[in-house]
């Protein structure tokens, strides 16, 4: 318990620590009554994730996970059990259903588009042109998962007096309640290890829990319930319409009686998860993505060369283009892959005895796999934290994607727990880094030489928002007519 207190506020930077210093692929720490396993190689990481998933399938019992998936309720914080299989069928076949993502593009289309109105306007409105790349790119995804979600950017009505309006005081409540979330759960908190210690709450988490379940009963809570009214009038009329969005796709299911699937809690759970899946990669990603090219001009042009050659000045960078925009998903690679969000995937359970790389794991223990000893291996990565999209370009048909799933570095994991959202989450972080690219010309701000690469104290993140001077650069009628 000392450790786990002593060690604040970066527990995973200590355990990240112990792995390097020990020069070993894993390690067991005996937290509490549980045997943490650490693993940091990808033929172990393809053990525990591939070979004996099926053993591997359970995440942990946790005071936060709990709080934040309602009682276990969503498809990702909740135990191997029936309500995994009920939530990750609807999350794969229903939420991600080729027909809705179809039906979605427009208003991808227009968020994307509100990010390019955005800067151009913060553009006109600053003195010295810089941009918040953090605050621009947690926001588009906030923007974004909002849209998808609930059919609307905005909780109450967009600002109108602003020709642009951003973020008002609910939307940065709601984005800074999902990064507190993201940063919190399975966030090595003293009760996760000592359960008879919840309530006590020793190191603050479960109060911070309750705040950001009290922020999101606050704003979702009064749209979940309007639109269960709608579509309960619409069963009782008998006159139902096609989902528009991810919420009307819950509130719509039914059982085989015709009486809806899942309850009020199951709907506001599925949501949050699907909003906190959203929002941390991407903004993350694109931001150290950024920050790393400034210093690298090299980089930046051949990804500045790639936009021109496959989209030209005219037009803006569309979802379609993705494809054949490899060298930018080569740099997203390497923003995973040196800088992930996470220090460790989310845990997973042990269901029974068994190894890993021969060494024995209880049943019970709590495997997690560094993201940051997988990506940062020397012997799969040379000179492992050198940004050099190049190395992903070398292998197979030169085609890229943002998925690993031999786990030489964790982007989406791998296996029936994986993510089930790669193509959305492509599309989320590709719009994101390629808009900006593509619309923008970025240079440092007066008196910068060179970025400060450094890790923030408590986290993985930049260690300060990314600020960055703006030029529009594509023809000027491409900004009028968005
Ligand atoms: C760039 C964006 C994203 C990245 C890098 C990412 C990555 C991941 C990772 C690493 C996992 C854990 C898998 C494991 O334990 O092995 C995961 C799980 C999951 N992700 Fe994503 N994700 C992204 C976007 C999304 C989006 C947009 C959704 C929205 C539907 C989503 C939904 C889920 C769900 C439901 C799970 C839980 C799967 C389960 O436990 O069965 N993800 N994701």
């Amino acid at each position: 318990m000392h450790q786990l207190i002593w060690n604040k506020p970066s527990v995973s930077r200590w355990i990240n620590g112990l792995l390097s210093r020990m020069g070993t692929d894993i390690l067991c720490l005996r937290l509490g009554s549980v045997h943490v396993v650490a693993v940091a190689c990808p033929e172990m990481a393809r053990e525990v994730l591939r070979v004996k998933e099926a053993a591997f399938m359970s995440r942990p019992s946790t005071f936060v996970s709990s709080a934040f998936s309602y009682g276990y309720k969503s498809a990702s914080l909740t135990t191997f059990e029936q309500q995994w299989r009920k939530m990750r069928r609807i999350v794969t076949s229903e939420i991600l259903s080729p027909a809705l993502d179809r039906r979605l593009h427009a208003q991808r289309v227009d968020e994307a588009d509100h990010l390019i109105r955005y800067v151009s306007d913060q553009i006109k409105m600053t003195q010295d042109n810089t941009i918040n790349i953090r605050h621009v790119g947690q926001h588009f995804c906030g923007n974004l998962v909002r849209r998808l979600v609930f059919g609307k950017r905005y909780f109450g009505e967009a600002e109108p007096a602003m020709a642009v309006a951003g973020p008002g005081d609910d939307e940065v409540e709601h984005v800074d309640a999902l990064f507190t979330l993201v940063n919190y759960v399975y966030g090595f908190c003293v009760s996760d290890y000592f359960p008879a210690l919840v309530g006590l709450d020793l190191d603050g988490h479960e109060k911070v829990a309750k705040g950001v379940v009290s922020t999101f009963d606050r704003l979702h809570d009064p749209i979940i319930e309007e639109r269960m009214r709608e579509w309960a009038d619409r069963r009782e009329a008998v006159e139902k319409r096609e989902a528009a969005d991810f919420l009307d796709v819950l509130v719509s299911l039914e059982d085989a009686a015709g009486h809806p699937l899942l309850t009020f809690e199951e709907i506001k759970a599925q949501i949050v998860e699907i909003m906190f899946a959203t929002v941390d990669s991407p903004s993350n990603a694109a931001e150290w993505a950024l920050a790393e090219m400034l210093n690298k001009p090299d980089v930046m042009q051949k990804a500045i060369d790639e936009l021109d050659a496959v989209v030209g000045r005219e037009r803006l960078v569309q979802e379609s283009d993705i494809c054949k925009l490899n060298y930018l998903k080569s740099c997203i690679r390497e923003a995973f892959r040196i800088h992930p969000f996470h220090a460790f995937t989310a845990p997973r359970v042990a269901m029974e005895d068994t190894t890993i790389g021969g060494y024995t794991v209880p049943k019970g223990s709590h495997v997690i796999l560094s993201r940051i000893g997988l990506g940062h291996k020397p012997t799969v990565w040379p000179e492992p934290l050198e940004f050099r999209p190049e190395r992903h370009l070398l292998v197979g048909d030169g085609m890229v994607g943002l998925g690993e799933p031999d786990l030489r570095f964790v982007s989406f994991s791998t296996g029936r727990r994986g993510c089930p959202a790669v193509p959305l989450g492509t599309s989320v972080t590709m719009m994101l880094f390629a808009r900006l690219l593509h619309g923008f010309t970025w240079t440092k701000p007066p008196g910068v030489d060179e970025i400060a690469l450094q890790e923030s104290r408590t986290s993985l993140s930049l260690a300060e928002p990314l600020l960055l001077q703006a030029e529009p650069r594509l023809a000027a009628h491409v900004y009028l007519a968005n």
